[in-house]
């Protein structure tokens, strides 16, 4: 398995504050059956900057420290890109962090209880310069928990969607949960990860979710796109796989209405 969203690198955010602890992550990630993951630090959240250079020396640092310790966990560079004012200029500019840098796909948090004025036109703007954004656990948001169809617009208009392993497995509780199982059936579900912060609380554990999910598609193959297949084929900056079902009345909308809707026409 692929976690495409995990805070394991220490002292750049409110994930661990030691090496011992990036190890202990890194450990339990590896129990689990990961093998792969991109580290991703908040950044552009008016708390904690993370440019994306700084979060390659950190990646390599700790690749290297796995590395001595004999962990087989391959570390790749990322972020987690908080909604903010001229979001879009910056990510287009360099201000951003890319997952593996690769300059197609970057997470983006949104609050998580308002949905920031201008987020539509936001992302279109990405979406135009060919920038994919990967919305991150929008099922622990409330607007979004109130009208999927706000997520099911932003899935038409070609944004992914990320959830959050402990969503799916209920540590977040019922609500999130039945919104995380509501999006996996409605196919606006496309990477699962664990957006882990720590070895013990907020781990970086997914097998207990692709069980969960394989339960609920009742398909270990759409399971394995979710975790290994989709966020593969993201880091290297590719389409994701062609999915199997479409259920959304926005996905089935023409493309002319999509744009209007995006607008706000
Ligand atoms: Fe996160």
């Amino acid at each position: 398995m692929i976690d495409l969203h995990c805070h394991i690198l220490c002292n750049m955010d409110d994930g661990p504050d030691c090496m011992e602890e990036t190890v202990a992550m890194a450990m339990r990630a590896v129990d689990d059956g990961i093998h792969v993951i991109v580290a991703t630090p908040h950044t552009l959240n008016g708390v904690y900057e993370n440019p994306f250079d700084r979060v390659v020396r950190a990646v390599r640092q700790t690749q290297e420290i796995l590395n001595q310790n004999k962990i087989p966990l391959k570390l790749a560079p990322g972020g987690e890109n908080h909604f903010c004012t001229g979001l879009s200029e910056k990510i287009l500019n360099g201000h951003g962090c890319f997952v593996n840098g690769n300059g197609r796909y970057a997470l983006v948090e949104f609050p998580f209880h308002t949905l920031p004025v201008g987020y539509r036109e936001a992302l279109f703007a990405l979406s135009m310069q060919n920038v994919v954004p990967i919305i991150v656990h929008p099922e622990r948001s409330i607007p979004f928990q109130q009208d999927l169809e706000l997520l099911a617009e932003l899935v038409a208009m070609g944004c992914l969607v990320q959830l959050t392993a402990m969503s799916v497995t209920g540590e977040f509780g019922k609500r999130t949960m039945r919104c995380a199982h509501e999006l996996l059936k409605q196919n606006l579900a496309h990477v699962i990860a664990s957006d882990a912060h720590s070895s013990e609380n907020r781990a970086p554990v997914l097998s207990a979710a692709m069980e969960a999910v394989a339960d609920i598609l009742k398909s270990n193959v759409l399971a394995k796109a979710l975790f290994s297949d989709n966020p593969r084929r993201i880091m290297e900056g590719r389409d994701i796989a062609p999915l199997a079902r479409i259920t959304s009345d926005v996905r089935r909308m023409s493309f002319s209405r999509k744009i209007k809707t995006f607008l706000g026409e």
